[in-house]
């Protein structure tokens, strides 16, 4: 009896330990709008090795496909990746001559890629770009950069293809030069950054001949690996030799990690999500705004080599994902392509199912949110376990009225946290929208629950209402491992009601 009382005592001391630092304040600077971003600022991929496969198993008449990816309009579909280096448009072509790449070679490890030469074919053109009108989503497209002549770029493939989408009348609304020059090396090839430059100038000289493109947006050079010397001074030679001068947005490429080396603990380790602010800053450094466009993630997602088997399509990866979105708002970028809408373990939609994966969930939720104007955010958890980001709310796509804001974050503790607004008065209001993973596989789960109701498409593939905030008063508990959106609708904040 004495010995369960003294365990009672334990415990209930614990509990009393605890709650002092199962609290986090948070403080938004409203008074300054830090950053305003796109409005197609969550954008997705798709990556060309689907053209090399006649889109595999993707099918553009999927009344399914097509559902999800409307809800994600308005929004960019780049399509590009390493395949673009190896395809070539014929519009003579009436038959299915394209070469078919073992599947393996799909959405592989880009260092053990072993790519060939393909032809996309004027039907499969013509394909893609019907998607795209209507799904209500703006094509960028990724240009073949090794047709070349005399160590120039050789623009004759691209002009057929340009000749051939002008006749047809494609809204393309913008163009890109080869993918991740940097790591050519891996695949035998070396074209410098000062030579990407010159590239990117011929590309110019020839969108000059198109008044529907001539100011039009031009990305690149589309480094990847950041994180090293060398690509950093890829980036810097491209930009001494003038290649900002040319894209309209510079991009780079980011992935945490390596797809087979990734576990549950490095999709939510602090000092991991911390690597990706780091290499925008080291971007921002090499190519300034506003002398140079606003930086882009041209192609981002938790893990490359096809993402992370049983992870990257799981809710774990939201802690990525959202964090991602929040750091890069922060930061300044105006854009974030995520790799990818489908295909490999980051397809925001199954491959197997066309069903929903939690990414698309919390895309979709945070499409409908959050706005474009970025707020300074500051917590007194200094560890990094608990993160938050504001925006005005987007009362475009939410009933949210103007003024309102949108706070959405994570707790990465292995326990709830309170969260207090400090600067609100004690009975504000809160509208909650927390997903938690559903079922025994945790944050394994491929299943995902708004404010504990399991999300899925209707029966007749229309997206269900989203529209079920939990109301609360003043604080709210962040559940453990969780991540979701808090909107303040009396917030008030008078930089939100001139714009979303
Ligand atoms: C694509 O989807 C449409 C509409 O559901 C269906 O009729 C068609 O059979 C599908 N095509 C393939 C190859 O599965
Ligand atoms: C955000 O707030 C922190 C802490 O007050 C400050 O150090 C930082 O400079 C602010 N950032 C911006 C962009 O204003
Ligand atoms: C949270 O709000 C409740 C009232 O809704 C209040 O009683 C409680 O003290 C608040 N907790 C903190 C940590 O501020």
């Amino acid at each position: 009896m004495l010995y369960k009382m003294i365990l009672l005592l334990v415990l209930y001391m614990m509990k009393m330990t605890y709650s002092e630092h199962g609290k986090t304040n948070v403080m938004i600077d409203t008074d300054t709008v830090i950053e305003t971003v796109s409005d197609r600022f969550l954008s997705v991929t798709l990556d060309t090795s689907f053209i090399q496969n006649n889109w595999a198993t993707l099918n553009f008449s999927s009344p399914k496909v097509q559902v999800l990816a409307k809800a994600l309009s308005p929004c960019y579909l780049r399509v590009g990746g390493s395949s673009a280096d190896y395809l070539q448009f014929d519009p003579s072509s009436q038959s299915e001559s394209y070469q078919k790449v073992p599947k393996e070679f799909i959405l592989t490890d880009r260092i053990n890629k072993k790519l060939t030469n393909f032809t996309m074919i004027a039907r499969q053109w013509d394909e893609l770009n019907g998607f795209a009108e209507m799904v209500g989503w703006d094509l960028i497209f990724d240009l073949n950069s090794l047709l070349r002549q005399n160590g120039q770029w050789l623009p004759d493939n691209a002009k057929l293809l340009m000749d051939y989408t002008s006749q047809k009348g494609y809204k393309i609304v913008g163009w890109e030069l080869g993918n991740e020059p940097d790591v050519y090396k891996d695949v035998g090839i070396n074209i410098t950054g000062a030579q990407r430059a010159k590239d990117y100038s011929i590309l110019h000289s020839l969108l000059n001949h198109y008044p529907q493109w001539r100011n039009g947006i031009v990305i690149g050079p589309s480094v990847t690996m950041l994180v090293k010397e060398i690509s950093r001074k890829y980036l810097q030679d491209f930009v001494d030799a003038g290649g900002p001068d040319i894209v309209t947005n510079p991009t780079f490429h980011h992935y945490y990690d390596y797809g087979p080396s990734m576990t549950v603990p490095k999709f939510m380790a602090p000092d991991i999500l911390s690597n990706l602010p780091w290499q925008i800053n080291v971007a921002k450094k090499i190519a300034p705004f506003p002398l140079y466009g606003k930086f882009w993630l041209g192609e981002t997602s938790s893990a490359w080599g096809g993402g992370a088997a049983g992870l990257s399509d799981r809710y774990v990866a939201g802690f990525m994902w959202l964090d991602k979105l929040g750091i890069s708002a922060s930061l300044g970028v105006d854009v974030v392509v995520r790799q990818t809408f489908y295909g490999g373990s980051y397809g925001l939609i199954d491959t197997k199912t066309s069903n929903p994966n939690p990414d698309f969930w919390l895309s979709y939720l945070y499409k409908k949110l959050v706005g474009r104007s970025v707020f300074n955010v500051t917590m007194d958890d200094n560890k990094g376990y608990v993160r938050m980001y504001t925006h005005c709310t987007n009362t475009l796509r939410s009933d949210y009225k103007p003024g309102s804001i949108t706070v959405y974050g994570m707790n990465l503790r292995p326990e709830p946290t309170t969260v207090v607004f400090t600067q609100f008065k004690p009975d504000v209001k809160l509208h909650l929208y927390l997903l938690e993973p559903v079922g025994v596989d945790s944050l394994k789960s491929q299943t995902v629950a708004l404010n504990g109701r399991t999300l899925s498409l209707n029966p007749d593939f229309s997206l269900p209402s989203m529209d079920y905030p939990e109301v609360v008063t003043s604080n709210f508990t962040f559940p453990q491992q969780s991540f979701g959106f808090i909107v303040i609708p009396e917030a008030n904040v008078a930089a939100c009601k001139v714009s979303s």
